[in-house]
Parts: structure tokens; sequence; C-alpha cells
């Protein structure tokens, strides 16, 4: 993909410089283009020597004379596939929201049918100033895309939501937008479990799997990239794809009421949950203590959460189960489906 990525005045300028070099090595073309405020915080010296491309805007200024002189922020403008703003100031996501270009950046901003997508980074209270957000609302509706900010310590040593999003997860998103997604799956809500549930025993034991979540993540994040509105509800660690509501849980209780509650708006589900079958009879309030002797754990059923979301169902809402097994795994996938509440309707 042919990526401008525009680098604006904030402290976290200098995560740019990662950013491109692992857009490069990911195979994309690279160009960067600095706000003067920009190179301030990292040189162009830089940006170019990690792309391999000529970093513009800082130097020279573009609206200097020079001989064969290119209309410089069309041709870049029309030269990229995807913007990416990485930092986002307030003042650029402001004059882009407004219609103001002053300089390269804001310039090629307003002149490209390109994707847009930003990555602000700014002090908490300038993110959440209602003109700063009534920007971002304005940029939503042109059909930009955001990786927002997250809570962590901020450069001026307050802590909220500010800081730039990680590296990895704004790459992934630009990865995301240039995607050929093929939209079948637009103005369609679905529901997604994934991942392992835990049974606790005590405050400090729990029954669970080996599910890592990471199948259910990706079939939430195919679906995302057809268009869908994707509803993740998510036992387990692994880190949620942006674009995607997630809902963590830990036990299969849990995982049933977050399911329910989201049930009636959707139009499916794809159940990759490995959901616990059993949980222990009871929870000690206290660590339970070794004793003497054989010792025995009571176990009970959890609730199953595709038959109830089948009771709960309207008939054209669809569902896609799985089955892990250990052996026999037709057989027993086929003696599953066969079981199903849902087979009436499928
Ligand atoms: C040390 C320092 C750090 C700054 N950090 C940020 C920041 O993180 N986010 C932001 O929106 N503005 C920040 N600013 C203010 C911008 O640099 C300023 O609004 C500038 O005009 C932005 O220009 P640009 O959008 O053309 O890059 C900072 C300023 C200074 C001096």
């Amino acid at each position: 993909m042919k990526i401008l990525l525009g680098v604006t005045g904030g402290i976290a300028a200098y995560k740019a410089a990662d950013l491109a070099r692992m857009l490069v090595k990911r195979g994309h073309q690279v160009r960067c283009c600095l706000t003067d405020a920009g190179s301030r915080f990292i040189t162009p010296l830089t940006l170019a020597t990690l792309t391999g491309e000529p970093c513009f805007g800082a130097n020279p200024d573009y609206h200097e004379w020079r001989p064969n002189p290119k209309v410089e922020h069309v041709d870049l403008a029309r030269w990229a596939d995807l913007v990416a703003v990485v930092p986002a100031t307030a003042d650029i996501l402001g004059k882009t929201a407004n219609g103001l270009a002053n300089d390269l950046l804001s310039t090629i901003l307003l002149a490209t049918t390109a994707k847009v997508l930003w990555a602000p980074a700014m002090n908490k209270a300038m993110w959440a100033h209602p003109a700063v957000q009534a920007n971002v609302a304005t940029l939503r509706g042109f059909g930009h895309a955001f990786v927002e900010p997250i809570e962590g310590m901020l450069a001026c040593g307050e802590e909220g939501a500010g800081k730039l999003a990680e590296v990895g997860d704004i790459l992934e998103a630009i990865e995301g937008q240039g995607r050929a997604s093929i939209p079948t799956l637009v103005g369609k809500h679905i529901l997604v479990t994934a991942g392992p549930t835990r049974e606790d025993l005590d405050p400090v034991r729990t029954l669970t799997n080996r599910a890592s979540g990471a199948m259910g993540i990706e079939v939430a994040r195919a679906l995302r990239d057809s268009g869908a509105q994707v509803h993740l509800v998510v036992g387990g660690e692994l880190a949620v794809p942006q674009g995607i509501e997630a809902f963590r849980v830990r036990s299969a209780q849990d995982m049933l009421d977050a399911c329910l509650s989201l049930w009636p708006r959707m139009d499916g589900v794809v159940a990759a949950a490995a959901v616990a079958d059993q949980r222990p009879d009871s929870f000690a309030d206290q660590k339970a203590k070794k004793q003497e002797g054989p010792e025995t754990l009571v176990l009970v059923r959890t609730p199953d959460i595709l038959a109830t979301l089948a009771q709960a169902r309207r008939p054209e809402q669809w569902a896609i189960g799985f089955a892990a097994e250990s052996e026999n795994h037709l057989a027993n996938a086929t003696q599953k489906l066969q079981k199903s509440v849902w087979m009436p309707c499928c």
C-alpha cells in the first residue's frame, strides 16, 4: 500500500519513526509529511532514512519557487492509498474538520480522496475538550477512521486518556484500512464469542482450559473487515482488534449474561468460545486448605450458551458453533449438530 504518513507536533512524534520502519518492513511504500511543529520533535532526515523516500513538508517550504515546480499537495494527495496522521495534534484535527489548509499536510488532507486514519495524542483535558470531540465527530462523519488514544502516563506528567495508541495497534488499523474487504456484511450486527472461561474455586484457584481465543478473535476481525458491526464477548487475555466492541468476561455465566443482553439486537452469532461445561458447585470465600486423605471436587453443569440463545431467538437469527473434540472429530461434531436445537431452522 502507498501510505502518506503525516507527523504533527506532539511529543509522541518519535513513535512515528518506529511506525514508518515497521510499515516499510511489511512491504508498504511510505512517504512522510512533517508539519513545522512536527519537525521540532523529529527530523526529516530520520523519516527519510527509515522510509527511503524524501520527507515532505518541513523542508523545503512548499510555497518556495522551484524550477519545474510540482503541485506537491495534489501529487501527494493522489499518490496515497491512505493518509495516516500519527500522532495527530488537536490543531490538525481542528484544521481538517473545519476545512483549513495552511501547510502541506493540511492541504493534502483536503485534496486527497484516499482513506484517512487519525491516531491522536494529547493532554487528557485537551482530548476531552468538547471542541476536540466535536472535530473528531465531524471527521468521523467524513468517513475518516480513528485509532483512539489510550489511558496512561502522559508526557505532561498527568495520567489519563490521551496517550498515543500502541504502535502495533496503529499498524494493524492501517493495514485493516487497506484490506480489500468485500462489504457484504454492512449493517449486520454479529455476536462473536471467543476464548476460555474461568470457573473459580476460591480467590486464588480456577478451572479453565487451554483455549487462547485466537480463533474467535480472527473470526471477529474477518467479520469486521467485511463490514459487520462485531460485538465480541471474550474470555482470556488476548488483545481485541480496533473497531470491535468487546466485553471481557470470566465465567460461563458471565459470558451467557453478556450474550443475552446483546442477543435481541444481533443478526447472528459465531460461538467460538471454549466454554467450561462444568463449574465447582460452590465458591470458597477464603483459600481452601489442603486436607488429609482423598479430596473431592463436586462439579455442576454450566449453562449451555448456544441452547439458551436458541430459545430466545427470532426465526431469522442464525448461529455458527464449533465442536472441540480430541477424537472421532467428524462423528462427534455431526452428533452435536444433529442434537442442536438450531437444526429445525438451519
Ligand atoms: C513540548 C510540546 C509538546 C506538545 N505536545 C502536543 C501533543 O501531544 N498534542 C497536541 O495536540 N499538541 C501538542 N503540542 C502543541 C502543538 O505542538 C501545537 O498545537 C502546534 O501548533 C501543532 O502544530 P501542527 O498541528 O501543525 O503540528 C505540544 C507543544 C509543545 C511545545
